[in-house]
């Protein structure tokens, strides 16, 4: 759109977003039946009837802009403009009645040169919660914002002080070896949370509920709008080995900045087989149990 600066962009789909966000406030008020894209993978009506309604709507505001939406959209993907469109982040807790999921939008600006695998900038985010009313955006040099109030990464600067969050895939979970991640970040930090949406993950490291967040296999309509809110918010986004994350990345860590480091020394040590604390296995613990109810 000739005349219309990156900084407008947040501004102009915040409607989309709202609308997006109140539809599904209303289907899962309503209850709707759940289907199953893969063998844990749901996806429901409001999943389709938001992203066609986003999609809609960008036609209308931007129609030169291409779309990419979790539920099958791919218009215009050449654009030099590309929206990640996530319509509905959380479907499992949606489904099952646990208030934690959002829309996410976010742009990336892919310049007429880029090789096609080549990542462009993220120019601008938004991410809303319609149960909390919760509405963050970030555009590119312009910081981050929470029902535009501007939000800042936290202060924590040491992993023992820290509170995570991460998540797990709901494909091909049997290959993923996040439980130990999951573990050694317990064990030293003061928990991690596996709130649902990744969406919302990062959006929570922005404004400094959790300060870090890390997942595996998560696609760019996950992370899109997310990882800028982070970064415009003064934290980082990598990948786990701490260089910077790209759209296909299929994992992102994102902390307050502070804390990049040690977390980014702790996978490369849990990765080459260090720094692991072992688990009692249910049957070591189970003996144990029973030595002790039987003093
Ligand atoms: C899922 C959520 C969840 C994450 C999964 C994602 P969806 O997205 O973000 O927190 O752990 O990996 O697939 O399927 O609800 O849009
Ligand atoms: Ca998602
Ligand atoms: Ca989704």
């Amino acid at each position: 759109m000739s005349g219309r600066t990156d900084a407008a962009f947040t501004s102009a789909v915040t409607p989309i977003a709202l609308e997006a966000g109140s539809l599904l406030r209303s289907y899962y008020r309503r209850g709707v039946a759940t289907e199953y894209k893969g063998d844990v993978d749901l996806v429901t009506e409001a999943d389709r009837a938001s992203e066609k309604l986003i999609v809609d709507r960008l036609n209308k505001l931007f129609p030169e802009h291409g779309v990419y939406g979790e539920e099958g959209t791919r218009s215009q993907i050449e654009s030099e403009y590309r929206w990640y469109i996530d319509p509905l982040d959380g479907t499992t807790n949606f489904a099952h009645g646990f208030p934690a999921f959002c829309v996410s939008m976010g742009l990336e600006r892919r310049p007429p040169s880029l090789a096609p695998d080549e990542d462009g900038e993220l120019v601008a985010g938004i991410i809303y919660d319609p149960l909390r009313d919760e509405l963050f955006s970030a555009e590119k040099g312009k910081g981050a914002y929470l029902n535009g109030e501007p939000i800042h990464a936290s202060k924590t600067a040491h992993l023992a002080e820290s509170l995570l969050a991460t998540g797990f895939p709901s494909r091909k979970r049997h290959d993923n070896p996040n439980i130990h991640f999951y573990q050694e970040f317990t064990l030293r930090s003061h928990g991690v949370r596996r709130a649902g949406s990744a969406a919302l993950d990062l959006a929570y490291t922005a404004c400094g509920r959790i300060d870090a967040y890390w997942e595996f296999n998560l696609n760019p309509w996950d992370t899109a709008a997310g990882v800028l809110l982070v970064t415009e918010a003064g934290g980082s986004a990598t990948t786990f080995a701490g260089s910077p994350f790209l759209l296909d990345s299929r994992e992102v860590l994102a902390t307050n900045g502070l804390l990049r480091d040690e977390i980014t020394a702790l996978f490369a040590n849990m990765f080459a087989g260090r720094d692991l604390e072992p688990i009692p296995t249910p049957a070591e613990f189970a003996a144990k149990r029973a030595a002790h109810s039987r003093k």
